[in-house]
């Protein structure tokens, strides 16, 4: 699963845990505003923007102030144990809140919706409002009957809601990446995951909308796309019986062919659902990104078969060869878990020797965090210490620090194609971007031409294994 999102450097834990606020105070222009915070995944970032959309609707801005807000939501994360603490630690701020502002109302949305309801709502009266990842639709409903003092509920979840015909609302944008949602839910049960109970099942969105919106983002100048699903490959849609089905590879050709300038990147993908076709399709095109995110979660067997992941370490290990067959210049990244039930030392070993084959460039590691409902915690005992699974986890991260050097050392003398972000968070003086593989590169502002959403070319001189640094190549801008 999981999603986009994805700044590349390696990084541990935080992932499930940043948090964003709406862009824009357009409170003015509307009677009331609301406040909304994101955890977890990219999915969920992509969700906040629907319900903006949703309340925009009904008379509602998007405000950076709690203190200015009327309604304050949460969209909330339930896959580690920790992000589900620090959930609640900021709904215990919005409380306090609450208290010097009575008519002030709270929400969570999300993935502990559907887990926390009675206990937020009734045992510790922390919120007025509980809705589940399929429900944003009625958040209207809910929030009228939350102001005549009644508990609103609905967690839901539905076999078809894709909120396809909603326009998101670009919340925190720098007006150049866009995330496009493709589907929802997911199929796969791997026993460690929370999600198929908080999201349900898997559905695919109507291609048409899909690409309507990604026209849409085109217009209005953006120039990067992420299509974003739980599981992306295994994408599926037929608009009526009898047409042909659109294909996740079929879908990101159509989006490809949107415009050669805008790139398209897409998260995550299932080692098990990656086609050929995919591959093929993704080195067709120069504007699709050399980057899969491909979560291999141990690289043991046995391991993988208590995870029910459906592949074997060598199979894995097969679709690494064939990616790199297919296209040798694409980057891959992966997410790590250490410490799954009855892991052993020898097990572990096997993880890290995965990742030097597979030559990661960077990893989303944990440590197993063992989720109420998940199949492994119905069938198996979660009895690795937690200072052996910490430690473990050090180990995968320092191996990770090593070939995420590795990686970047061999682009010293390379030249990119970059797509500039904007300026570097250390220096006014330089741009930041990103090259096809994902890789953040920063360069001096050497020519005045160059703005942000523009394509240049750059020669790496330099690196740590967080970034790149080089300079401009003379006149090659196009924007
Ligand atoms: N414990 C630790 N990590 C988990 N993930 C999912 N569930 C758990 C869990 N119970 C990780 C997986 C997944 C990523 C998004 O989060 O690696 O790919
Ligand atoms: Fe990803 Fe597996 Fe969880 Fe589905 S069940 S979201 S594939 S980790």
């Amino acid at each position: 699963m999981s999603v986009t999102e994805i700044p590349s450097k390696v990084i541990v834990e935080e992932r499930q845990g940043e948090a964003y606020a709406p862009f824009k105070n357009d409170a003015n222009q509307y009677r009331k505003s609301f406040y909304i915070e994101s955890y977890g995944c990219a999915m969920n970032f992509s969700d906040s923007e629907i319900v903006a959309s949703i309340l925009n609707g009904e008379g509602f801005g998007a405000t950076r102030n709690t203190e200015d807000a009327d309604l304050i939501l949460i969209n909330t994360c339930s896959i580690r144990e920790k992000a589900e603490q620090t959930v609640r630690k900021r709904l215990t701020e919005f409380r306090k809140l609450k208290q010097s502002k009575p008519g002030l109302l709270i929400g969570v949305l999300g993935c502990m919706a559907e887990r926390m309801k009675a206990k937020l709502l009734e045992d510790e009266k922390l919120v007025d409002i509980v809705v589940g990842p399929d429900a944003y639709r009625t958040l209207p409903v809910l929030v009228e009957e939350a102001g005549g003092g009644q508990k609103a509920v609905n967690v839901l979840l539905s076999r078809e809601e894709t909120y396809a015909d909603i326009s998101p609302v670009r919340l925190d944008s720098n007006g150049i990446s866009a995330f496009v949602s493709i589907m929802r839910g997911c199929n796969n049960m791997c026993t460690f995951c929370v999600v198929p109970f908080t999201r349900g099942r898997e559905r695919s969105r109507d291609a048409q909308s899909i690409l309507k919106e990604v026209e849409q983002l085109h217009a209005q100048g953006f120039k990067e796309i992420t299509l974003l699903g739980q599981n992306v490959d295994s994408y599926y849609y037929t608009a009526r019986t009898g047409d042909e089905p659109v294909t996740f590879a079929r879908l990101l050709e159509m989006v490809a062919q949107v415009s050669p300038e805008m790139r398209i990147r897409f998260s995550t993908s299932h080692p098990k659902d990656i086609t050929e076709d995919v591959l093929l399709t993704m080195a067709k095109y120069h504007n699709i990104c050399k980057y899969i995110h491909l979560p291999v979660q141990s690289g043991n067997t046995r391991i993988l078969q208590l995870m029910n992941r459906t592949y074997t370490r060598e199979w894995y290990l097969g679709k690494i060869d064939q990616i790199k067959r297919i296209m040798p210049d694409c980057a891959i990244s992966s997410d790590i878990i250490t410490g799954f039930c009855t892991e052993t030392e020898e097990e572990h070993r096997d993880t890290l020797s995965v990742m030097e084959y597979s030559k990661f460039d960077y990893s989303y590691m944990f440590f197993y965090s063992e989720r109420p409902g998940t199949l492994a915690q119905r069938r198996y005992a979660d009895d690795v210490p937690e200072e052996v699974k910490k430690r473990r986890l050090q180990e995968i991260i320092e191996m990770q620090n090593r070939l995420s050097l590795e990686s970047n050392q061999k682009d010293i003398g390379r030249t990119f194609e970059i797509l500039i972000e904007g300026n570097s968070k250390k220096s006014d003086a330089h741009w930041a971007g990103r090259s096809s593989q994902n890789k953040m590169v920063i360069f001096p502002k050497t020519n005045d031409a160059c703005k942000k959403g523009d394509y240049v070319h750059v020669k790496i001189d330099a690196c740590n294994q967080a970034t790149l640094f080089g300079k401009l190549v003379a006149d090659q801008i196009h924007v």
